[in-house]
């Protein structure tokens, strides 16, 4: 054994989407994102580098993973191997303690915590910023797992050689609270990779969105530095919706809605006209992310869990960054 490292982070959700990629470079976002990172559901990812293994190894959840998982991880991992010269493969473990592809975000929190626990495996520098743009290069929401609480990045330029995230505001900034309500389980159709290439090759609304996002992203980024939940739900409906429009316009048509997605929708514009600060939205997976205050939150909770289609729900509030485990 030559190199080991635990390392654990969280997911993010977007308040400002990213939906896809430029068509030069190396995994650039098209369009800036902004995202809170989320206390309360981790990835724990270990990192073993072994000179005995003759291909890297992955294990998720307790299972040996399948092969798209692994090519991403070892994709990962050559990075690594480039920038420090090594040879040997790896052995990768890892845990989440909340469902994975099932459009929980699941990838950030996996890639954030494998670039951060490789780094520090192998003696890279395990600076956020480092580890955030190593993550970005596997795949892009991940690099905003880096840190925590209110996390930007911008769209990607043909000059960038490096793109890491940025924190706007610490965790305890604002204590909004994320209300996910679960519609299915199991894991989604489409992945998000997939789904946004799709729409890039195919929708004639997605140079809609790019032109388009800047403005929402910086009436966002405003709304999470003044801590105004109406002017961010507004704008982060937007976002969502014409991310999802963008979708759906593609050919064939990318639809991640399902009947309770529709009317978890419904039910949260219901709440708000009774004046209950609510607003959502929706990642690539039939489930809705609902943004709300403490003080409504068990309202909300409940209001969700009353409506048919709606399983169950998780609760989480604003987290830190990817950071070593066990210290
Ligand atoms: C809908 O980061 O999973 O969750 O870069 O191809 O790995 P890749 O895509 P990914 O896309 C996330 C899309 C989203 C919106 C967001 O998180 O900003």
């Amino acid at each position: 054994i030559t190199g080991r490292a635990t390392a654990v982070a969280h997911p993010n959700i977007a308040l400002a989407k990213y939906w896809g990629k430029r068509r030069f470079g190396h995994n650039l976002p098209a369009v800036p994102s902004l995202s809170v990172t989320l206390a309360g559901l981790s990835t724990l990812t270990t990192v073993e580098f072994d000179d005995t293994l003759t291909a890297d190894e992955l294990h998720l959840g307790g299972r040996p993973a399948a092969p798209g998982p692994l090519a991403r991880v070892t994709g990962l991992l050559d990075r690594v191997r480039a920038a420090t010269g090594r040879r040997e493969h790896a052995r990768v473990v890892s845990h989440n303690d909340f469902p994975t592809a099932a459009g929980l975000a699941s990838s950030a929190s996996a890639f954030a915590a494998l670039a951060f626990a490789a780094s520090a495996a192998t003696g890279l520098s395990t600076a956020p910023d480092a580890v955030s743009d190593l993550a970005r290069r596997t795949s892009v929401s991940a690099a905003r797992s880096a840190y925590g609480g209110f996390v930007a990045l911008r769209a990607g330029e043909p000059a960038d050689e490096v793109l890491p995230a940025t924190p706007i505001a610490p965790e305890d900034h604002w204590p909004l609270r994320v209300i996910i309500a679960v519609t299915a389980e199991g894991p989604k159709d489409v992945g998000s990779s997939e789904g946004m290439k799709h729409t890039v090759d195919t929708s004639p609304y997605f140079p809609a969105w790019v032109d388009d996002a800047p403005a929402l992203y910086a009436r966002i980024h405003a709304a999470v530095l003044a801590r105004d939940i109406a002017a961010l739900g507004a704008a982060a409906e937007a976002s969502a919706l014409r991310m999802h429009a963008s979708a759906i316009a593609a050919d064939p048509g990318l639809l991640y809605w399902t009947g309770p997605t529709v009317a978890v929708l419904t039910e949260v514009r219901r709440l708000r006209a009774r004046g209950t600060p609510a607003f959502f939205t929706i990642d690539a997976g039939p489930h809705v992310k609902v943004f709300t205050l403490p003080e409504a939150e068990a309202e909300v909770t409940a209001t969700l869990l009353q409506i048919p289609g709606v399983l169950r729900t998780i609760s989480a509030k604003p987290g830190g960054g990817a950071r070593l485990d066990g210290g």
